[in-house]
């Protein structure tokens, strides 16, 4: 038998995971509500046998992420039926007979936008472009549907954006289409391709500036940097700009609650990831 005798641990799983700031903010978490809980970033290579180890170890819950998120639906006891929708899982459970698995991804794109709006403001009815049609993008057109909105998806490859269109219930156009509407054609634009990433088109957007102007809300999935391009864009139009930290950042407060069954420290998570990631942003200045 072997259990952890002083600490409950959890953990993300992934490959690569070693720029991960989920444990930032997670032991953040534990360590402002005083328990005695460990998260660690843990790369795997052999999906089905690892997991049966780590519960044999004693691990309690697991955040999942690229490139196994779809791969690990094949594995587990259990899926709700939000996360079997959108096709993906990020959360895992132990329970008595296996890992159940939840989405808090999309929870983490409905949290993040509700914070974007004043209250008393409604989404419902809002014209929202989603840019990209990968597996990102499922949880955030998932999110933007239950939030009630209109949502056209714009991509590269067509054919990938009307799969989804057809999924989802969504209209789907080529990316090179966005040139032809105006400021105000969409209440929300989301960006979630990895254009703009560090490393990764970090100097380019995927959307003309032209869409941008007040009362637009834009989203950016990308959080390094945090300023990308597209939302410099957004900004110096006067547009609303949402960071795509707060998708990890919600999607992460979702786990601890299922996890542990009490209220996550929002305020301490916010504030370990801001500063990760200013800690990031400057140790890359230093690079160039
Ligand atoms: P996934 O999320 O499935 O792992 P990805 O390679 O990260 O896939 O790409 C996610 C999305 O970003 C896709 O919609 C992809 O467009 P395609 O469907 O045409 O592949 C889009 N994408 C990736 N790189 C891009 C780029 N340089 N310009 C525009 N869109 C891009």
């Amino acid at each position: 038998m072997i259990r952890p005798a002083q600490e409950r641990l959890f953990g993300v799983i992934g490959y690569p995971v070693g720029h991960s700031l989920s444990p930032v903010m997670m032991n953040r978490a534990f360590e402002v509500c005083g328990l005695s809980c460990r998260y660690l970033a843990m790369e795997v290579t052999e999906l089905e046998k690892d997991l049966e180890v780590l519960a044999k170890v004693g691990f309690e819950g697991l955040s999942v992420t690229v490139p196994y998120k779809e791969d690990v639906m094949k594995f587990l006891s259990g899926i709700d039926v939000n996360a079997s929708f959108i096709g993906a899982v990020n959360t895992l459970k132990r329970s008595g007979d296996g890992w159940e698995g939840i989405n808090t991804d999309w929870i983490g794109v409905v949290k993040s936008l509700e914070e974007a709006l004043p209250s008393g403001t409604s989404w419902v009815g809002k014209r929202a472009l989603v840019v990209g049609a990968g597996g990102a993008s499922r949880a955030v057109i998932f999110a933007l549907k239950k939030m009630g909105m209109d949502v056209t998806i714009a991509n590269r490859t067509l054919k990938n954006a009307e799969i989804l269109g057809e999924r989802f219930s969504c209209r789907a156009m080529p990316l090179e289409a966005l040139r032809d509407f105006g400021a105000c054609s969409w209440d929300l634009i989301v960006q979630t391709t990895p254009v703009g990433m560090k490393g990764y088109g970090e100097n380019e957007s995927p959307v003309p500036p032209s869409l941008f102007a007040p009362g637009v809300i834009a989203m950016d999935i990308v959080y390094t940097p945090r300023w990308t391009v597209f939302l410099r864009d957004a900004h110096k139009r006067g547009a609303d700009v949402v960071f795509g930290y707060k998708m990890l950042l919600y999607q992460g407060v979702a786990q601890f609650e299922w996890w542990l069954n009490e209220r996550a420290p929002v305020e301490a998570m916010r504030d370990a990831l801001e500063r990760a990631l200013e800690t990031r942003e400057r140790v890359y200045k230093s690079d160039v």
